[in-house]
């Protein structure tokens, strides 16, 4: 049965896409596979007029195109960049995207950029300096603008709000979409100790416009959003589960290390249309089983190999892990 829904802010079902990616250029080139849809990583073609430009153009002619992003910096107190907000404009207007997105996160403070995706303090006064600027984001892009759950790994001390609750009241109050990525969702279920069934559950669903899909570093303690293999089976089920509350969206596979040949990226998102299939019952989604992650305070010899450090959790539901500067934890002395 599929829930009627809303039209996702007039965005299409583009069907299950794949990253594009360097080490595939050639091959797609050479072959045009039968895919039914590409994202692209913005900043990796904003300012390149070069063979990643040309090569993305070739594409754009035969496919559709998404532009995913990683420097918007939402979270930031620093302004907002519109010499980089133009550049995305016309990148996304030379490639006819059919959205553009980004990550609930901030990147950078003061100027500097860290290059990494970093969790915002989910309470009141966040929500309202995210959705003020996801509103001026929007009107300078002329379109609505997506933007993706992280992983984590921390939890500020101040936060106030489950990241559900945070992402539904932010997508109401600015009018704009979500990219539900199930892998960070399970992952930091994981790291969090919360229950992604509800998290999906929670979400509004006429608001996700495309899911995300990938492989992560299970380190026993922890998990680490790495994109280097298949999706794992408790992920597929949370995905069939966020399919049948939007009726399906736009799905994409992100395989960012360790990255084998395209067709073998390109089967792995296929995947989903066997998952969805079996899954696809009448039964009501209360109903519906979704696999547990697994108990917080594991340990395995994969553990020692794992980059993040550890923090205990408490096991309880919905406990919360405060560090003093969660920054430096992330990303260690920083200048
Ligand atoms: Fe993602």
């Amino acid at each position: 049965m599929t829930p009627s829904v809303p039209s996702r802010l007039g965005y299409p079902h583009l069907g299950l896409g794949v990253g594009l990616r360097t080490v595939h250029f050639s091959h797609i080139l050479r072959t045009w596979p039968a895919v039914d849809w590409f994202e692209v990583i913005s900043e990796n073609f904003i300012d390149s007029q070069g063979r990643p430009r040309y090569v993305l153009e070739q594409i754009a002619e035969r496919y559709p195109v998404v532009m995913h992003g990683v420097s918007l910096s939402i979270g930031s107190t620093d302004p907002l960049d519109f010499e980089y907000l133009q550049k995305l404009k016309s990148l996304a207007r030379r490639v006819n995207a059919r959205w553009v997105s980004d990550h609930l996160c901030w990147t950078g403070v003061a100027g500097r950029n860290t290059h990494d995706l970093l969790p915002v303090p989910l309470n009141e006064a966040t929500l309202a300096h995210v959705v003020e600027r996801i509103r001026i984001v929007q009107d300078f892009l002329e379109r609505p603008l997506l933007l993706e759950n992280p992983s984590s790994y921390v939890t500020f001390a101040n936060q106030t709000l489950p990241e559900w609750e945070f992402l539904a009241r932010m997508a109401d109050d600015a009018d704009c979409g979500l990219l539900l990525d199930v892998n960070n969702v399970y992952v930091s279920s994981v790291n969090h100790d919360f229950d992604p069934a509800l998290y999906i559950d929670s979400l509004p669903c006429e608001r996700v416009v495309q899911c995300h899909l990938a492989g992560h570093t299970d380190c026993g303690t922890h998990c680490i959003d790495t994109h280097d293999g298949t999706v794992i089976d408790p992920v597929w089920e949370l995905y069939a589960r966020a399919h049948r509350l939007t009726g399906g969206v736009s799905t994409l596979l992100e395989w960012d290390a360790k990255i084998p040949e395209f067709d073998v990226v390109h089967q792995e998102v296929l995947k989903a249309k066997q998952w969805v299939a079996s899954r696809d019952t009448s039964c009501a989604l209360s109903d519906q089983p979704v696999v547990t992650p697994p108990p917080v305070n594991r340990r395995s010899a994969q553990a020692d190999r794992c980059a993040v450090g550890h923090r205990p959790h408490s096991g309880r539901p919905g406990a919360r892990e405060s560090v003093s500067n969660p920054v430096a934890f992330l990303v260690g002395d920083a200048e």
